[in-house]
């Protein structure tokens, strides 16, 4: 199963990237997990530019997620809600659906003790709005993150390996309803 990991963060040494990259090393091998690159490139969203010329980069982020069974999105918090960024990569696709019924894990992660919690009820609330399939077991804060991974960038506390195995395991099991409904379809 395909899936496309995105980061909240533009930042080089983010600590939401990081945990991306620490949890794919335990994700089920089924999973096939690629990074969204281009977010910090997707044009402010405006209808104006959006329909049959919309920008390349909008095209090829479309068929990105066309092409995944599942999206995990890893987020920093701003000022209590997502950064731009995010936001405007969500806003693209609203009108053209191809969040719509995608089993996503939402996670917020962040050096503190409040885990980006304002900026993860916000992702959730647009995610629903949008109609996705928002795999809530699977979905949660990280608190005090870059003390739960290594300069490798692997998790070192065992709880929260724990908690990501059984996350990923709860991930796997909703994709695979979903591939089936759509293999009916
Ligand atoms: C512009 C800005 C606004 C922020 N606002 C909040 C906030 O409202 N709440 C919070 O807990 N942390 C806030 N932070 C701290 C970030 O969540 C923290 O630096 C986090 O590590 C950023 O994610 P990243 O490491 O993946 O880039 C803010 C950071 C920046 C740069």
């Amino acid at each position: 199963m395909k899936i496309l990991a995105i980061s909240g963060s533009l930042r080089s040494q983010s600590t939401n990237s990081a945990l991306l990259r620490a949890i794919t090393k335990l994700a089920p091998s089924e999973m096939e997990i690629t990074t969204y690159e281009e977010l910090g490139e997707l044009p402010h969203f405006s209808p104006d530019i959006d329909g049959d010329n919309s920008p390349q980069v909008v095209r090829r982020y479309r068929e990105a997620l066309n092409n995944s069974d599942g999206v995990l999105i890893c987020t920093p918090e701003y000022a209590h809600g997502i950064p731009g960024v995010l936001k405007n990569s969500l806003d693209w696709v609203v009108g053209s659906g191809e969040y719509v019924n995608k089993p996503v894990m939402a996670l917020s992660a962040s050096p503190s003790y409040m885990g980006g919690d304002k900026a993860h009820a916000s992702l959730m609330q647009t995610l629903k709005v949008m109609n996705v399939t928002v795999v809530e077991p699977a979905s949660f804060c990280v608190t005090l993150a870059r003390k739960k991974m290594n300069d490798q960038e692997e998790l070192v506390d065992a709880k929260t390996k724990e908690t990501f195995q059984k996350a990923f395991s709860e991930f796997s099991k909703v994709i695979h309803s979903s591939m089936r409904t759509r293999a009916e379809d």
